[in-house]
């Protein structure tokens, strides 16, 4: 069963379906094909359809993903983020269903970057402070469980992603302005997926950094974009995150080292271009 099964991430898991797997996929506001509906919120509603479905395995990727609305409305973040992932736990624990709870590279703060699974966390906004909290009810439930880090999704979605955002806007002949001074490990929706489903299938516990090979600034992501989809990259202005105005604090370096996920799943974890000639070739 996968929590926020029409998001970007979640949707990646109906591709699969039928391969090795039975996969329920739910949704709250936006249905999406063969999902149904869930809201993390309810305790009744998690009890009620964990209780019938009675899932080997919950993927907890549903979220209030939006950093700067969760700064701006941090009682909702709380509730979606921390306690949708109790009730979650609470289902769990009724039905012995293992867990994995998809989490963040925000719950550091960006000051070193190529983050491990050992290093220490340091939220420094409240989407980032909800995600780590969630960790801990996690870690602190005594369920078998799995965290799951991703960094900047991408991949095809009807209502989301960066990669969307600027195919489009190159396209259309428009400017855009994307900062070349924080990093990231930008991870394709499938990859990480496809990570996801080895921890499970070998019965992995802990955490593990599930993102993109690669420490790449937004600018180059975007650069590299533009050179995979041949669209016009002197369109593309660098510009300094203090030249935004935003409501969240963000790391300037949240990288992760996927060396663990390398090591002991034996999975490529791929790098932009890569991933997103991938893009081009599910598009073609
Ligand atoms: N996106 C990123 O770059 C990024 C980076 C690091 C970590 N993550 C983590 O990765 C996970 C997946 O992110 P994503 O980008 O795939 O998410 P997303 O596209 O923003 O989708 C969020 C999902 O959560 C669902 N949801 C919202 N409110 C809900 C509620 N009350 N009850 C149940 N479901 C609810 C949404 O359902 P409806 O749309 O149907 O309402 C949607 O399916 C999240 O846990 C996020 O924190 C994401």
């Amino acid at each position: 069963m996968v929590t926020g099964g029409s998001g970007l991430l979640g949707s990646s898991f109906r591709d699969v379906e039928g391969r090795d797997y039975k996969i329920i996929t739910t949704h709250h506001q936006n249905p999406d094909k063969d999902t149904i509906p869930l809201d993390v919120t309810n305790h009744k509603d998690v009890q009620d359809k964990i209780g019938h479905l009675n899932p080997d395995v919950v993927i907890h990727s549903a979220a209030l993903t939006n950093v700067d609305y969760c700064e701006e409305h941090p009682a909702e973040a709380w509730a979606l983020n921390v306690q949708g992932t109790e009730n979650i736990i609470k289902a769990c624990k009724m039905t012995g269903s293992k867990l994995i709870y998809v989490s963040s590279d925000f719950v550091f703060d960006g000051c070193k970057g190529n983050y491990s699974e050992d290093d220490g966390t340091c939220p420094l906004n409240y989407y980032a402070y909800t995600k780590l909290k969630g960790e801990e009810a996690v870690w602190k439930s005594g369920l078998e469980y799995a965290i799951t880090r991703v960094s900047v999704l991408y991949g095809w979605h009807a209502r989301r992603g960066f990669v969307s955002w600027v195919t489009n806007e190159l396209n259309g002949g428009h400017e855009i302005n994307v900062v070349d001074d924080h990093y990231n490990s930008p991870t394709l929706d499938s990859n990480a997926r496809d990570a996801i489903l080895k921890i499970i299938e070998t019965d992995k516990q802990g955490i593990y950094h599930t993102s993109g090979s690669q420490r790449i600034s937004r600018f180059d992501f975007a650069v590299n974009i533009s050179r995979v989809f041949e669209l016009d990259e002197s369109l593309i202005n660098p510009i300094k995150s203090s030249d935004l105005v935003q409501k969240a604090k963000r790391p300037k370096d949240s990288s992760l080292s996927v060396n663990k996920v390398h090591k002991d799943l034996k999975i490529n974890m791929i790098n932009t271009l890569e991933g997103l000639k991938h893009m081009r070739e599910a598009r073609l």
